[in-house]
């Protein structure tokens, strides 16, 4: 490690895993509640209900089968977000995580859980995901332009089944059940993170990191494969500085998603024996490496910038009040909405097959 990869780990891993005094945040970090599970994916496969695999979304609950850019607007036509930051009607989802029985073959759907806060309380969230958006950690220029309404785009590549062309940004965290609250010590898909599937149990959970590339092209909202219009920055380091590529010359925010994941009850070591694992993603991947998410932008008016501006000078990135505004945790959670196309995902009862029938792939 170089001094200034430490310098920048030991920045995050002040921030984010103590207290830290206002004004010292590079990052809005809040809770969004599980809005709903469902087959629906209005990015990759537009209009198409049920959408091949089981997705987890959070979110305004404008959130709809097809969400096209030039006509939705999010903050008018939701009616509340499961997001603790108010103004936010933005969509995250990200694919389920599936236990399958070594012994009889079927499926039940991992719980999701809350995350922890930095003063060591849990965030107010049902299940759902923790979301970041990152000022840049190196560098001078702190500044970062907001996301423009209808801007979408997706991390990750489901296709993969091993580690080449992996994504350094994406990787699954072990934890220990005396990591559960905190999330463990280290930065964001440190070398003790993993882009596959955890080889041992994890008592804690598991804890999911999948952050986004940093720069944007300035022009396309979207882009065929949802992915050409932004950029990782130079360098080979996750979290980015303030670095852009000429081709994608815009730095915005980075987002970062957090998934908590509630492997305890699927932590027994019979189930991890001769390199084998139990966890499949809802499409099908049973080896961790096609981890990916989904975003859809859907800040009011100019909160997200106001929101970003604001970092470093009195707003703390969980409890940003002096530039944006916060509704309860309860508030949040009873923010859902009902499936497109109902049918049991899979959380209380086995099914014989993933819902939507992905095969299971182990390369
Ligand atoms: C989803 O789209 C359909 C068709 O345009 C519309 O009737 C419905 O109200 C939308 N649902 C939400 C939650 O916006
Ligand atoms: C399948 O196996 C799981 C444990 O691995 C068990 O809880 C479940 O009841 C079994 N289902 C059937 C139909 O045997
Ligand atoms: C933890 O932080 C949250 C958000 O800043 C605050 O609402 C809550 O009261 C704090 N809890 C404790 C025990 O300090």
């Amino acid at each position: 490690m170089t001094l200034s990869t430490l310098a920048l780990v030991a920045l995050f891993v002040r921030d984010v895993f103590s207290q830290q005094s206002p004004g010292a945040a590079d990052f809005l970090r809040f809770g969004c509640s599980q809005l709903v599970v469902e087959r629906a994916d209005p990015l990759v496969t537009p209009g198409l209900n049920p959408s091949p695999h089981t997705h987890q979304i959070v979110g305004g609950n404008s959130f709809n089968i097809t969400m096209d850019p030039y006509t939705i607007d999010p903050p008018k036509q939701s009616t509340c977000t499961s997001c603790i930051y108010k103004e936010d009607f933005s969509n995250y989802w990200t694919a389920s995580i599936y236990f399958q029985s070594p012994e009889n073959g079927t499926f039940k759907k991992v719980p999701q859980m809350a995350n922890g806060r930095q003063n060591r309380t849990l965030l107010e969230q049902d299940g759902g995901l923790t979301v970041y958006y990152m000022r840049p950690f190196s560098g001078s220029n702190k500044k970062t332009t907001a996301m423009k309404p209808g801007f979408r785009m997706f991390a990750g590549d489901p296709a993969l089944r091993s580690k080449t062309g992996t994504y350094p940004g994406i990787c699954h965290r072990c934890l220990s059940k005396a990591d559960r609250l905190m999330g463990g010590n280290g930065a964001p898909c440190d070398s003790k993170d993993t882009a596959a599937f955890p080889s041992s149990p994890c008592p804690g959970g598991i804890r999911a990191t999948i952050i986004f590339p940093s720069c944007w092209d300035g022009k396309n909202l979207d882009s065929p494969d949802h992915r050409s219009h932004v950029a990782y920055a130079p360098g080979s380091g996750a979290l980015a500085g303030d670095k852009c590529p000429s081709t994608h010359p815009v730095r915005i925010p980075q987002v970062m998603y957090e998934i908590m994941f509630d492997t305890s009850g699927f932590a027994d070591p019979k189930y991890y024996k001769n390199g084998k694992q139990p966890l499949v993603y809802s499409f099908g991947d049973a080896t961790g490496y096609g981890a990916h998410g989904d975003y859809l932008f859907g800040w009011e008016g100019d909160a997200l910038q106001r929101g970003m501006d604001a970092l470093g000078n009195k707003c703390g990135s969980e409890d940003c009040t002096s530039a944006l505004k916060i509704q309860s945790g309860n508030d949040a959670i009873a923010c859902t909405k009902a499936q497109m196309a109902k049918e049991d995902v899979g959380s209380n009862n086995w099914l014989k097959e993933l819902p939507g029938g992905a095969t299971v792939t182990f390369e």
